[in-house]
């Protein structure tokens, strides 16, 4: 596949043309925002091993330490705005009839860029909950860390948890349900900053070509599945998205 800066007429056409979008966006759109990517080089898995830190039993082990680096992820969040390319899909959203937005980010960027239809395939960073009751956590109930205690549920003195998808952890059904009948129903899908090397949620881009849709990668540099798409956009998602967005609106 012939890699295409930005992108090609074909694919403005498409999307000018198509009642249904589905979007799998990855690490990659929130670079721009300041928000580290996972296996880029100075990538958050080259820095952090995920065996520490990203699995139930390294949580149960050492609670604290698990806590304490997703409270610093918050706060790099917090600090974070969302950039062009978040913007972007949020205005492509008002653009076309049935629009999908499927991220694996916990970063909570697209909400924030007003973005609607969000699927989330690995969960949100700034929702916890009890690991044991699942009661949903309020801030303060997080603030007992800073006490240099583990923070516990309020109501059963379980350890508090973010909601997002750990190793060796089942992604949310419903989200990957109603992102399979997204990409099903798909005319154009847009797979945007993942180097789509994570199961399931990699498969999605494939099972949208299979039903027929026109499938375009996004990204500053192939992917692993850029030999399986129509087309790759090369650039940064903060430039490429904004461009294609007004491309679309002057057509449809
Ligand atoms: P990765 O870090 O694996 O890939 C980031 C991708 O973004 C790479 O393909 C980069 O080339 C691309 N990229 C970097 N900057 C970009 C930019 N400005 N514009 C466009 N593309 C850019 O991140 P993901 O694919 O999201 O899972 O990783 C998937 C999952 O692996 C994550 O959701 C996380 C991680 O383990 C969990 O935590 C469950």
């Amino acid at each position: 596949m012939m890699p295409h800066v930005p992108f090609t007429d074909a694919l403005v056409e498409r999307l000018a043309r198509a009642r249904s979008v589905a979007v799998l966006t990855g690490a990659g759109i929130s670079a721009e925002s300041g928000i580290a990517t996972f296996r880029d080089p100075g990538g958050i898995w080259e820095r952090f091993r995920p065996e520490e830190l990203a699995n139930v039993r390294a949580f149960l082990r050492n609670p604290e330490l698990v806590q304490a680096w997703y409270a610093h992820r918050r706060a790099l969040v917090a600090e974070a705005e969302p950039n062009a390319g978040h913007l972007a899909l949020a205005e492509l959203e008002t653009l076309i009839p049935d629009f999908t937005l499927i991220t694996q980010n916990v970063d909570d960027l697209h909400r924030r860029a007003g973005s609607r239809n969000v699927v989330e395939l690995h969960g949100n960073l700034t929702r916890s909950s009890c690991i044991d009751c699942r009661r949903p956590a309020a801030e303060a109930d997080l603030r007992m860390l800073a006490s240099g205690e583990p923070a516990r549920c309020p109501d059963c003195g379980g350890y508090l948890r973010p909601d997002v998808v750990w190793f060796g952890e089942m992604l949310p059904v419903e989200a990957l349900e109603t992102a399979h009948e997204a990409a099903r129903r798909a005319d154009v899908f847009l797979s945007i900053g993942t180097s789509a090397v994570v199961y399931p949620a990699a498969e999605i881009p494939r099972l949208a070509r299979e039903q027929g849709a026109y499938v375009a990668e996004v990204n500053v540099a192939p992917s692993a599945i850029a030999g399986d798409v129509d087309e790759v956009a090369l650039g940064p998602a903060g430039t490429v998205l904004p461009r294609l967005a007004a491309a679309v609106r002057a057509r449809r």
